[in-house]
């Protein structure tokens, strides 16, 4: 079985087809699917989907480059209500995103709202699923002081090995997602070799970001079939046994049966 740990099946890309997306999910053994949200009314829309759908559960949380002219204590409280139900499993996507925005006010607020939410994923005992696009040195700052106990998933890591090794000495995962199959894609295949197996997930952070040989199109939960065959290629590892580990790490890590 497979977890998809990123994806946002809420986007309009899904609108007319999601039925047929989960049944492809099914059959390449996606049993269970991440949605998170990256506003209060995406959030919303991952719970919902969460509730139709047996396999898919919800993150909710308020994504870097969304926070602006927000009023920080009414978003707080609609996403601890929000959050508070049985198929949220996460908090997320938050993070700090450097290459959309570099104005310093707005980096500011970005990363109040990041540390805030940290400090909601403590309280309300829940892991954090983080976005840090040109950001890893800030991302790692904060972390070393606010990573929630439940602990933090790196998601689509994409950054040095050397840096990587330094999150692992904190509670916080390295989740990889379609990059990894690009032949390009030097660095997140050397992390895919380097990662120890007990700390490494699984995603597509779809509609985003398909694999090899779907690059360019619409990404969906059943090619991260994909990235698990491309990383079990790069460890030569067998892929059952490489599944079967990664599905086991998810369900550990997000508190969910098997
Ligand atoms: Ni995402």
């Amino acid at each position: 079985m497979i977890f998809d740990t990123h994806c946002h099946l809420f986007d309009e890309a899904f609108k007319d087809d999601l039925d047929e997306v989960m049944n492809r999910a099914k059959e390449e053994n996606v049993s269970k699917i991440l949605v998170l949200g990256d506003t209060i009314e995406n959030s919303k829309a991952a719970l919902k989907l969460a509730n139709q759908y047996e396999e898919i559960y919800a993150a909710g949380g308020i994504f870097p480059c969304s926070c602006h002219g927000l009023n920080l204590d009414e978003s707080l409280k609609s996403l601890e209500t929000l959050l508070n139900n049985d198929k949220v499993i996460c908090l997320g996507e938050i993070g700090l995103d450097h290459y959309w925005e570099k104005d310093k006010q707005l980096l500011e607020e970005q990363e109040l709202f990041f540390i805030e939410q940290l400090k909601l994923a403590e309280k309300l005992n829940l892991p954090v699923s983080i976005h840090a696009r040109d950001s890893i040195e800030d991302v790692y700052r904060i972390l070393k002081e606010y990573c929630p106990s439940k602990g933090a998933i790196l998601h689509c890591y994409s950054s040095s090995p050397e840096m990587m090794k330094s999150f692992l000495k904190m509670n916080i995962m390295i989740s990889l997602g379609g990059p990894v199959t690009f032949k390009n894609a030097k660095t997140p295949k050397e992390v895919a070799k380097l990662v120890p197996l007990d700390r490494l997930f699984i995603e597509t952070d779809a509609p985003y970001l398909a694999p090899m040989p779907y690059r360019g199109k619409r990404n969906e939960p059943s090619f991260v079939r994909k990235t698990l065959q491309e990383i079990a290629y790069l460890r030569n590892m067998n892929e059952t046994e490489l599944e079967d580990i990664l599905y086991e790490n998810s369900c550990r890590f997000f508190g969910v049966k098997k």
